[in-house]
């Protein structure tokens, strides 16, 4: 092989334009693409700012000629020649470079490499356990590169925003106590505390309250965060958050400095104006209109109670629903009254999966009849009432469900999700913003028996819902919000209680004693008796961010080494067992049968 030795690099490969002509270059990159013709050897040699025509030539150079007889893809070149244009009939249009080439008067090798197991090219169709594997190949791939630089402006973005409104950035712990944002912890064994354990920080939230106290007043930091949950598209075990807290604001004041922050994150990396003021929804109407708390507000189709028409009718199925406190609701589907009826049989066992009993439909057709398997208990002119109020037209669909409120909202969230995907009604070039406010303060955990805080226990009750703290937790609201983008969650955050009374309530309404607070949260509480400032704060998904904007379906591919939905690293095979010593002086046995062998 080959060095640099002597060389310089001059140009990026992808950069090359019509300032270059004439002159001499020297080029560094991969082998994307070898092409003999025989007389001449053409070679696509790409680095990260793209790809750039190479022509060895036995009439202008035997040696380089001959070395690129023998060179393959990903092979490692380093190129001096002088920049061409190409003959007309040669310009590739596709190319950014597409009107050059360089005719080498060197080439060196400087390393080669085995076969690829995929190529290095866009919109491949690998499994993706191959790409995590092989990840150095994957993150080669031009749109991954994309991905990773499109990140790196909007940290950058962010970076700057915050400077320029004096916030600072500061660090905190990474080996720590628990935080409360109520997910399963990772833990870290002490080698110098026996039988101790550090809590990997789920978000920075302590901290940042406590650098509020401390009188830092605005705090930012772009952090790692860990939660040991059940992994989906949009949750890595390890994640990005943006995070940052205020002294002296109130929620109006947060929530404008936090658009603004998106508009220019979104302006400075993309060129594209976010909505400021941005829309605001309240949980409650949320729920009651689209089933969810991330609405997704590219496409319409919002619910109809219609409970108020059919509580009188002869159906049974509905009139007993309502009877215990039930409801009825429904969603006009646009266009779809010609669906057939095996698919209407799909969508009842869809909604199945949420918990819905049965699914009624009606057909408003073209023609002005009307089509319903409930046609003979509910009768023609209350379907059409119904169809009016929605303001259904002929070729719509009615699609409805009766349950308990929670079914209702769950499975007919999720109908009318899967119904704009089933129907294209979701325009991918759209970016729906909205924030949503007034969350429930609390919620109850069937599993723990108990209410638990729906954002986190430091999040400050609505101020006319205090009295109801002991009362009528249920009721209580918070001054919580989350911003969501196309239906992802994309951040979250809340005023902050500082005052030790109304922390004390809120520990009790989640049935923590005086001791299970002090051992939890006892340093804080401490700190809050030293002047604490009105403050609050809020955390963007950084990943979630960066993954809309780059158009993508998952986290993964805006994160560089992300992990499998089973929490492992492919490429570097974590986690792992480790040798006996060192648990040894970690002061753990393991329970496992391969541990017993050793
Ligand atoms: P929260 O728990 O809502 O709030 O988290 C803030 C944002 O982080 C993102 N997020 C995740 N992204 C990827 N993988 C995960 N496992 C994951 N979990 C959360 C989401 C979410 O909106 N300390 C509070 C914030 C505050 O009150 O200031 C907090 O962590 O986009
Ligand atoms: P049944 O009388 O139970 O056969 O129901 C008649 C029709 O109403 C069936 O097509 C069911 O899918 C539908 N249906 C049953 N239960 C519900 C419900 N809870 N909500 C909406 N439709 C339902």
């Amino acid at each position: 092989m080959e060095t640099m030795k002597g060389l310089q690099r001059t140009n990026n490969c992808g950069t090359i334009s019509e300032a270059e002509v004439g002159k001499e270059v020297v080029l560094c990159g991969w082998v994307e693409r070898r092409r003999d013709h025989g007389g001449l050897i053409f070679i696509d040699l790409r680095d990260r700012s793209g790809v750039v025509q190479v022509v060895a030539s036995p009439d202008h150079d035997m040696d380089s000629f001959h070395k690129a007889e023998d060179v393959r893809n990903e092979y490692v070149l380093c190129v001096r020649g002088k920049v061409s244009k190409r003959d007309q009939e040669a310009i590739n249009p596709n190319l950014a470079t597409g009107h050059y080439e360089v005719y080498c008067d060197e080439l060196r090798v400087l390393n080669a490499a085995k076969t690829p197991p995929f190529y290095i090219q866009d919109n491949i169709d690998v499994d993706e356990n191959i790409r995590l594997k092989y990840r150095y190949l994957d993150l080669r791939r031009p749109e991954m590169q994309k991905n990773l630089i499109l990140r790196h402006k909007v940290t950058k973005a962010m970076r700057d925003y915050f400077d320029s409104h004096d916030f600072l950035e500061i660090e905190t712990p990474m080996l720590t106590k628990s935080t409360p944002e109520g997910a399963r912890d990772y833990l870290v064994p002490s080698r110098v505390n026996a039988g101790a354990f550090y809590a990997l920080p789920q978000s920075p939230q302590i901290f940042k309250q406590i650098l509020m106290v401390a009188g830092y007043e605005k705090y930012f930091q772009i952090v790692r965060c860990f939660r040991d949950e059940d992994l989906r598209a949009d949750r890595q075990p390890e994640f990005t958050q943006m995070d940052l807290e205020m002294s002296f604001v109130d929620q109006e004041q947060m929530l404008s400095m936090l658009e603004n922050m998106i508009h220019h994150v979104f302006k400075t990396t993309m060129g594209v104006e976010t909505p400021v003021p941005m829309p605001r929804i309240t949980w409650d109407e949320a729920m009651d209109k689209y089933g969810s708390d991330k609405p997704d507000l590219r496409f319409g189709m919002e619910f109809s109670n219609v409970t108020e028409f059919v509580k009188d009718t002869e159906f049974k199925v509905f009139r007993s629903v309502i009877e215990k406190g039930g409801v009825v609701k429904g969603i006009i589907v646009p266009g779809d009254a010609g669906i057939p009826r095996r698919e209407l049989d799909d969508l009842v066992d869809y909604v199945g999966q949420f918990g819905a009993k049965g699914l009624a439909w009606a057909c408003f057709n073209e023609d002005g009849s009307i089509k319903s398997q409930i046609m003979k208990f509910l009768g023609e002119d209350t379907i059409r009432n119904i169809g009016k109020a929605m303001n259904a037209q002929p070729g719509d669909l009615l699609l409805m469900i009766a349950d308990k409120p929670a079914v209702v909202t769950r499975a007919l969230g999720e109908l009318r999700l899967e119904m704009a995907r089933r129907m294209n009604m979701i325009d991918e070039n759209k970016l729906a913003f909205t924030w949503v406010t007034d969350f429930p303060m609390f919620e109850y955990s069937e599993e723990e028996k108990r209410y638990v805080a729906m954002h986190h226990p430091f999040t400050m009750p609505r101020e006319e819902d205090l009295d109801k703290l002991e009362s009528d937790p249920a009721s209580v609201k918070a001054i919580a919000y989350d911003m969501v983008l196309n239906g992802v969650e994309i951040g979250g955050g809340s005023m902050r209680i500082y005052q030790s009374d109304v922390q004390e309530k809120v520990f009790k309404a989640i049935g923590l004693t005086e001791e299970e607070s002090r051992a939890k949260f006892g340093f804080m509480l401490d700190a809050f008796k030293f002047g604490a400032p009105p403050h609050g704060g809020c955390a963007f998904g950084l990943d979630r961010l960066v993954m809309l904007m780059a158009k993508r379906n998952s986290i993964r591919d805006v994160i560089a080494f992300p992990k499998t939905q089973s929490a492992s690293d492919l490429m570097c095979q974590a986690p792992s067992e480790v040798a006996p010593k060192q648990l040894r002086e970690l002061h753990i046995k393991v329970d496992n049968p391969k541990e017993k062998l050793v």
